[in-house]
């Protein structure tokens, strides 16, 4: 296969990758894509670091090897925030993270309050106190891990109805912190949660939801660009769909996935 058509692979435990897919693919709307869900090993918020940083760079080293794709990202704020560096490391080829949008939230923020809802394993990282200290230092940020969400994403792309108790559960877990009644951004920090956004914006109108996914569809197709592998610029995508998990447990997903232009499904 030529350096040119070497596939973009983005990587999630399950579904929540295509929040950044669908921003990518909407920028590049040409370019085909890879698309890994890690079922196996879903979830990824509920696991150890230990775990998450010993089995993603050996996931991304076999689907490497295999399809050979010339750019990875890791659509995953746990995957990344625990295994960015062991990736790095570990593969020679460029990779893009995926980060809670702590930076765009505290420069937008008014009441100097910001949330950030992710995974239970995001939100303990030592990564994003980083992040806090690097761009929100005046600030405030509440922090709630909401893992039920995942569940209720992975749901709603069955086609099943989602719980309202659960978005209403999740936002309460920072509204009902102190500050939490000055809260104007809520930043996604899990790739799942941008797929609940009617759901979270219906049970709280005002609020202003944030996630980072335009961002790292621009640095993906200025990164493709620089590496001399610019995005397609005709025809219509068939994007190609992995999992860890068994082909059955999918098929559920494939009207949803149809939707997004997934034409193939295999398993890794
Ligand atoms: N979508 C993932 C994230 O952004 C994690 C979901 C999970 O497997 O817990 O953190």
């Amino acid at each position: 296969m030529s350096k040119e058509q070497s596939p973009i692979l983005f990587l999630d435990s399950g579904i929540g990758g295509l929040s950044v897919m669908q921003a990518a693919a909407k920028l590049m709307p040409h370019q085909q894509f890879l698309y890994a869900a890690d079922y196996a090993g879903a979830p990824y918020g509920t696991k150890s670091e230990a775990e998450i940083a010993s089995r993603v760079p050996a996931l991304l080293g076999r689907l490497t090897e295999r399809y050979k794709p010339s750019l990875i990202t890791i659509a995953c704020n746990t995957a990344c925030t625990i295994a960015l560096s062991h990736v790095r490391a570990a593969l020679n080829l460029p990779v893009v993270g995926t980060v809670p949008a702590i930076k765009p939230a505290s420069l937008a923020t008014q009441t100097g309050v910001i949330g950030l809802l992710g995974t239970d394993a995001t939100i303990r990282q030592p990564y994003i106190d980083r992040l806090k200290d690097r761009f929100a230092t005046d600030y405030i940020m509440l922090k709630h891990g909401a893992p039920e969400l995942v569940n209720a994403a992975e749901a709603k792309i069955r086609g099943e109805k989602v719980d309202m108790n659960i978005i209403c559960d999740a936002l309460n877990g920072l509204i009902n912190q102190e500050h939490g009644q000055c809260l104007d951004h809520i930043i996604l920090g899990c790739t799942h949660f941008p797929l609940l956004l009617d759901e979270l914006t219906q049970y709280m109108p005002e609020m202003i939801f944030l996630d980072g996914a335009d961002g790292i569809a621009r640095q993906i197709q200025r990164l493709m660009i620089e590496n001399g592998t610019p995005p397609a610029t005709q025809g219509t995508p068939k994007h190609h769909f992995i999992t860890s998990g068994s082909l059955e447990d999918i098929s559920a997903y494939k009207p949803a996935l149809e939707g997004y232009g997934f034409a193939q499904y295999s398993q890794i």
